[in-house]
């Protein structure tokens, strides 16, 4: 076996950023492989992308499931079956139980195209530019119960700009997202994350590494 953690990445869609974990795996010493992409929606995007890849992929529709337990147990057992140790949500559009959540304390993450705690569900920059708020972004943070919120791991802070549409601002925030989560996986995955309540350090490093502020567009 593979001395990287493995990582199962659930995605709906697109998968834009299950391709930049995949991507940023690809380094020889990032610590961990993603082995598994699994998603609910058989027609996801991202699944094509990742066989391509060469990575075992699954598709679990929940539709075809009675309720959310059974789904959850399905997905478990497949976990269980291929060793997986960390899961990724990116762009899971479906909400775990604190059954299955529990499953997975601390050792799954998920990433929000806000800054937490602001606008947790759909919709997020729409509701952004109807405040118009100055400062948006994305968060990756571990995952409870709650609906996007749980210990934040790391942000990214974009500027909204004067003639920005949801459209604009999602793509500036999108490109953040790509370069926050492989790295907040990569802590993850070299056990340099360490949880105490709602607050997350990350050893071996300058603090501050955890936010990135991308600098206003010229
Ligand atoms: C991303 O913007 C992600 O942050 C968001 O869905 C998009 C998926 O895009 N996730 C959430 O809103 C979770 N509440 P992708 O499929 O291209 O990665």
């Amino acid at each position: 076996m593979s001395a990287k953690g493995r990582v199962a990445v659930f995605i709906s869609g697109r998968g834009s950023n299950m391709v930049a974990l995949v991507e940023a795996a690809k380094a020889p010493d990032f610590p961990a492989d993603v082995v598994l992409v699994l998603s609910n929606r058989p027609d996801a995007a991202g699944l094509a992308y990742a066989r391509q890849q060469g990575i075992a992929t699954v598709a679990f529709d929940h539709k075809l499931y009675s309720d959310r337990e059974s789904f959850e147990h399905a997905l478990q057992h497949t976990l269980e079956s291929k060793n997986i140790e960390f899961v990724c949500l990116a762009g899971f559009m479906r909400l775990l139980t604190p059954w299955f959540v529990g499953q997975w304390r601390n050792r799954m993450i998920n990433i929000h195209p806000a800054l937490q705690p602001l606008y947790k569900g759909l919709h997020t920059h729409e509701r952004a530019l109807a405040d118009g708020v100055k400062i948006h972004g994305c968060t990756v943070h571990f995952v409870v119960p709650e609906m996007d919120a749980g210990p934040i791991i790391a942000q990214a802070a974009v500027p909204v700009l004067d003639d920005d549409t949801p459209d604009s601002l999602g793509a500036r925030v999108l490109a953040q997202e790509h370069l926050i989560y492989p790295m907040a996986l990569n802590w993850l995955a070299s056990s340099r994350l360490s949880i105490d309540g709602a607050r997350v350090s990350l050893s071996g490093a300058d603090p501050r590494e955890a936010a990135l502020i991308a600098p206003a567009l010229s």
